[in-house]
């Protein structure tokens, strides 16, 4: 496993190790450690968010495959968990995922309206990345904030009551900030780990 690489035609960067550093290995230690011998598999969902950290914002199948190698478990009880849950990504993303919620309650409030109008801001479609990776459009089922529909997220940020105002005032700000940061700025790592 320690020989394969990422490489993504979307990725200006290739050639990557699929292997945690030093330091993340450290912290996975210290996560796997909270469980009992033999229950490993429960620290899957805080290393898959390490995995997508630090493998460039994604779960290839190789990437997948060295979690499984790490937790000794089998890579289908991987793919399993990465495919079941929205805020796992099997493809590059850009560097703002939006995630609109296209449940009922938002729905009816207007869910529909704001996921076309943010595709006309962003000139893009539901499940596409804008061409200078600044912000990718996915369409989830409920964010469990139905009583300030319509709502969306935006990596961990969560954003309520949208009107297309709202929505103008986010992109551009969401733009400002991504103009301010480091390229390889974290999107969980201060907040879970
Ligand atoms: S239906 Fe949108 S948050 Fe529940």
């Amino acid at each position: 496993m320690l020989d394969k690489k990422i490489n993504h035609p979307l990725h200006a960067k290739t050639d990557i190790p699929v292997r945690f550093s030093e330091e993340t290995l450290e912290r996975v230690r210290k996560i796997i450690e909270r469980y009992p011998a033999g229950k490993q598999k429960s620290a899957l969902l805080p290393l898959l968010h390490m995995a997508q950290e630090e493998f460039l914002g994604y779960l290839s199948v190789d990437v997948m495959d060295y979690i499984a190698s790490l937790l000794e478990i089998q890579p289908i009880e991987v793919y399993e968990v990465a495919t079941f849950y929205s805020q796992y990504y099997l493809d590059p993303v850009g560097k703002n995922v939006i995630e609109i919620c296209r449940t009922g309650p938002c729905a009816i409030c207007g869910g529909e309206a704001i996921q076309s109008y943010l595709e006309q801001k962003l000139a893009i479609k539901t499940g596409e990345t804008t061409p200078d990776g600044l912000f990718t459009l996915k369409a989830v089922e409920c964010l469990g904030a139905c009583g300030s529909a319509p709502v969306m997220q935006v990596n961990t940020e969560f954003y309520e009551f949208l009107t297309e105002e709202k929505i103008d005032h986010i992109l551009d700000d969401l733009r400002r900030k991504s103009s301010e940061e480091k390229p390889e700025a974290s999107k969980w790592k201060e907040k879970f780990f």
